[in-house]
Formats: structure tokens, C-alpha cells, sequence
């Protein structure tokens, strides 16, 4: 059995957790995540402000994860952090945290890919969320289709050409005067919205659509948000917020949902696992789960708190790399951009 510490401060979570198991029996010792509310009044992530509570923070967070676990650090085998993408600065505090903790522990520290993580963080919760699969990641910064054969090779089927799935949730957010991030509110208000009165056009969903045509797996979002702002001009916003939220959720999950079937039915893969923050929407995983039915798949989706950024998710994808022997050195860097590892596009 192996033993690993996770660390992620990619974004605006500083993150540490313990990890154990061999394979594919992996779970979770201790998690802790603390989120940094300060971006909130700016109505973002503030990049700088990200860093700096990332130093304040890190140090305690992590040995709140070791006391949570009952383990000190020579119980463990290997760190493994996130070392990209994502705001380099932040990423920078967890890497040079991780190479110090495990210079002053002789443990091997690992960089690993802050999308990989979320590939791997329904695993930690449902024990069919392994490969071979069909992989939905749709967060804040990131919106991909993926086939997964094995953990470690992954075929990009789509992307998004403009607004990560997200972003989107955000900004139309902001356009209806809710808090940031926007996407939880959404989802809440979208519960009391009138499905008939903003009926937006599903993006990429053409009825003629066949595989091999440039769109069939390919997302786009910012046409919806246009949409959706000259909704909110000619619309009475207090009386038509909800049904604005309801038609803006509908149109991208109905998306989300095509397109994932879509790359199931073409791959012939009867799992399908959702990723990533948006990945939390209940309206999401219900759609997902009644579509897979009808073409005989399981979707499977994380809890909340794996679904959002968190460092589980880092130390499961960080096993699975110890395992197969990877090691970083000393001289791990952080990227703001970083290709996913074993990714071969379609
Ligand atoms: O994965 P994540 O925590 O951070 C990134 O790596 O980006 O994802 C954050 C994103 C935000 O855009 C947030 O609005 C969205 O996840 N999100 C949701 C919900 N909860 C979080 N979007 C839709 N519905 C939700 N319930
Ligand atoms: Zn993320």
C-alpha cells in the first residue's frame, strides 16, 4: 500500500490530503480544503490576492490534513502537487511548499496535471468510475469531452472553442446580478424558472450533425452568454431572473449532455464520469444519468467537495503516477499552461 500527500493551489482553494491503497483501491484519508472567500467582493479570482493567502495558509492546512489522517510525515511515501495549469503564482506556492516538505521528509515529491485530478476524483467515491470510459471535465477554467481507455491515454474528442462551461455559468452570473462564482445560484434559481419563457438555442446541436463533422464533439458557449445578455436588456430583470437562469441552464445541459452521449455511443463505453465544478450541478448529473440510460450507460459524478478543486483528487492521480515509477526532481517548475500527459488528439 501506498501512502501519498496532496497538495493543489492552482486557483483559489488551498488544498492538502492523505491517499491510500494500491491500484485502483485507493481512498481517502483526510481531505482539507479552504477556500478563500476574499475574491468574492471583486467579483473574481484576484491572481495576486490567490498567492498571497496561499502562503498564509498552506503551512497549516497541511498539517491539519497529516493530524485528520493520524499520520506524521515519515508514514508517508511520496508528495505528489499540482504543478499546472492554472494561475502560476498560486501554482508556484504549492510546488515549492511540496519540494520543500519532501526534501525535509526524504520522500520523492511528483508534479501533477490539475485536469488529470479531476479525472481521477470520482474514483475516489465510486468504485466503477474507472476506465474505460467516456469523461466529461467541465470547470471554471477547462471544458472537455474525453475517451478514456486506460488511466494515463486520453483522446480528446471536444473542447470548447471560446468560454469554458464554467466561465459561462459566471459571467451569465454577473449579467443577473448574482454573487460570484455564479454557477451554484444558477442552478438554485433556475429551480423556480419557467422553461418556456427564455427558450435560448442549444449551442453545437445542429439536427443534421454526423460523426466526423468539425462540431459533432466540439462546445461552444459565448454565443449563449450573447444570448443571454440581450435577453437581460429587453427582460425586467428582478421579475424574469429565474426564468432567465432557467433557460441559460436547460440550453448548456442539454449540450453537455448531447455531446457526452454522443462520444459514448461512438466509443461504444458504458461509463460515463463527470468532473470538474460544474460537475456539482444535481440538474446536470440528473440529465446526464436519465440520457445515459436510454444508450445503456452509468454516468457517475463526484460529491461536491471532490468535484471542486481539492487535493484528493491531486493525490489519487499522484498514486497513480508513483506507481508507474514517475518522479520529479528538485527543479519542478509550475505552468500556467501545461498539456494534459497521454493526451492524443481524435
Ligand atoms: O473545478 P473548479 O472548482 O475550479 C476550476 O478548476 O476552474 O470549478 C469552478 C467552477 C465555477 O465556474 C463555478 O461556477 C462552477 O464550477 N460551479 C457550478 C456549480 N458549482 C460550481 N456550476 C454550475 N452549477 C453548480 N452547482
Ligand atoms: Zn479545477
Amino acid at each position: 500500500m501506498t501512502r501519498l500527500l496532496g497538495i493543489e493551489t492552482s486557483c483559489d482553494e488551498t488544498s492538502a490530503a492523505v491517499v491510500e491503497g494500491a491500484g485502483d483501491d485507493a481512498s481517502m484519508r483526510s481531505l482539507v480544503i479552504l477556500s478563500q472567500d476574499v475574491h468574492r467582493v471583486f467579483g473574481g479570482v484576484v491572481p495576486e490576492i490567490a498567492s498571497r493567502a496561499h502562503v498564509t495558509s498552506i503551512v497549516r492546512v497541511v498539517e491539519r490534513a497529516l493530524l485528520d489522517a493520524r499520520l506524521k510525515a515519515r508514514d508517508l511515501d511520496a508528495v505528489a502537487v499540482t504543478n499546472g495549469p492554472g494561475l502560476v503564482g498560486a501554482l508556484l506556492v504549492g510546488v515549492s511548499f511540496g519540494k520543500s516538505f519532501a526534501y525535509a521528509n526524504e520522500l520523492p515529491v511528483l508534479g501533477v496535471h490539475h485536469m488529470e485530478g479531476h479525472l481521477f476524483a470520482t474514483s475516489l467515491e465510486h468504485r466503477e468510475a474507472v476506465p474505460p470510459f467516456t469523461a466529461l471535465l467541465v470547470s471554471g477554467g477547462h471544458t472537455m469531452l474525453l475517451d478514456v481507455p486506460e488511466w494515463g491515454h486520453y483522446q480528446l474528442l471536444g473542447a470548447t472553442r471560446d468560454d469554458a462551461a464554467g466561465e459561462a455559468f459566471d459571467k451569465v452570473g454577473k449579467l443577473l446580478g448574482l454573487p460570484y462564482p455564479g454557477g451554484p445560484h444558477i442552478e438554485r434559481l433556475a429551480h423556480e424558472g419557467d422553461p418556456r419563457r427564455f427558450p435560448f438555442s442549444r449551442p453545437m446541436l445542429r439536427a443534421n450533425a454526423r460523426p466526423g463533422d468539425e462540431d459533432y464533439f466540439d462546445l461552444s458557449f459565448s454565443g449563449l452568454k450573447t444570448a443571454v445578455l440581450h435577453a437581460t436588456r429587453i427582460a425586467d430583470l428582478e421579475k424574469d431572473r429565474a426564468h432567465i437562469a432557467r433557460g441559460f441552464q436547460d440550453a448548456i445541459i442539454a449540450t453537455l449532455v448531447e455531446k457526452t452521449a454522443r462520444a459514448a455511443t461512438r466509443f461504444r463505453r458504458t461509463r460515463v464520469v463527470l468532473g470538474g465544478g460544474v460537475a456539482c450541478n444535481r440538474t446536470l448529473q440528473d440529465a446526464m444519468r436519465a440520457r445515459m440510460r436510454e444508450i445503456g450507460a452509468d454516468s457517475y459524478a463526484p460529491s461536491g467537495r471532490l468535484a471542486t478543486d481539492n487535493a484528493a483528487m491531486i493525490a489519487r492521480a499522484g498514486l497513480f503516477r508513483f506507481e508507474r515509477g514517475e518522479r520529479a526532481g528538485l527543479d519542478l517548475n509550475a505552468y500556467a499552461a501545461l498539456p494534459l500527459p497521454g493526451l492524443a488528439a481524435a
